[in-house]
């Protein structure tokens, strides 16, 4: 069908839409109004329900993390010294989240992220303009039909290998712990080695080099041969909890949150790193 005969055709459908409406067509007031009003009540009436029993079911005084019928209340206290927390977005990000597994930093991240979805939505928009024609059953919609559920297929292979992804976290720069190790000559440190992991994952390394890994940022030193001041462990436990106090105007930011025990642990392995053998 040329344009200009579909642009006809539509005309008439629409003709014959705004008759029907005339004819059959009930107003908006009080009808529609009505419909929507009970449906907002309904929904309102629903998540005020699974308010209350999220909130009556959880056993105790409700200040536990114990998990009533719909959930815990509260969680633990968030950890900042965590080492292990991976961030992963909700369910429903999975699939632009594993879109920027494939898409890599930097040359096709920006095609992968911004310039597919916008052309995809692009497309939504203008399809209306396109896909002038009144027919509206599926049988005889061929392409809207197969891109369809070729969108729905993709996401949801998106989602799933979103959702079973697994997350790299430091682990390249845990895997070079062994050869510090032996380089540097405390393989025979247990406290060291793990003081060594901790600060392979706990972004020092954003700052600071050692061995040539990491990036030097606001003039951090580089911290291969950090034993040789022999500073001493206590110093370091207490540089690392707040920079500032015995450096001052250090920019470094406080590791307090790791907590005592991994404070030792990386101070250990900070004495411990007297530079190559
Ligand atoms: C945001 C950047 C940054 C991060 C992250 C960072 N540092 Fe630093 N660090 C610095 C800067 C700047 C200095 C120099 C000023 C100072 O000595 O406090 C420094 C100094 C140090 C020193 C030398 C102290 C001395 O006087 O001998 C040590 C050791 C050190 N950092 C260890 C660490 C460890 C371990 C971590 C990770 C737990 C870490 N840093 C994370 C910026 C950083």
């Amino acid at each position: 069908m040329a344009t200009s005969e579909r642009i006809v055709e539509r005309r008439r459908v629409f003709q014959q839409y705004k008759e029907d409406v005339k004819e059959r067509g009930k107003p908006f007031y009080p009808f529609a109004m009505l419909h929507d009003t009970i449906m907002s009540l309904v929904v309102v009436a629903v998540i005020t329900g699974l308010a209350i029993v999220w909130k009556y079911s959880t056993p105790g005084d409700h200040h536990t993390v114990e998990p009533g019928w719909l959930g815990k209340l509260y969680d633990e206290p968030a950890d900042p010294g965590t080492i292990n927390f991976v961030p992963r977005p909700d369910w429903y990000f999975y699939f632009l989240f594993y879109l920027l597994r494939i898409f890599k930093w930097p040359p096709t991240v920006v095609i992968g992220t911004v310039g597919l979805p916008t052309v995809l939505l692009l497309i939504l928009i203008a399809i209306p303009f396109i896909d002038i024609r009144a027919e509206r059953r599926l049988s005889r919609r061929p392409v809207a039909i197969v891109a369809s559920i070729l969108v729905v297929i993709s996401m949801g292979v998106l989602t799933y290998k979103g959702a079973v992804a697994k997350e790299a976290l430091g682990t390249e720069l845990v895997a070079k712990v062994p050869t510090w190790a032996k380089k540097e000559g405390f393989a025979g440190n247990q406290q060291a080695i793990a003081g060594a992991k901790l600060f392979a994952v706990a972004g020092c390394l954003n700052c600071h080099t050692y061995l040539g890994e990491g990036g030097t940022n606001l003039g951090a030193p580089d911290l291969t041969a950090e034993g040789a001041k022999n500073k001493g462990i206590a110093f370091q436990i207490k540089h690392l909890q707040n920079p500032a106090s015995v450096n001052p105007g250090s920019p470094m930011p406080s590791f307090a949150g790791l907590g005592d025990a991994r404070l030792k642990s990386l101070a250990t392995f900070l004495e411990a790193s007297k530079g190559p053998k």
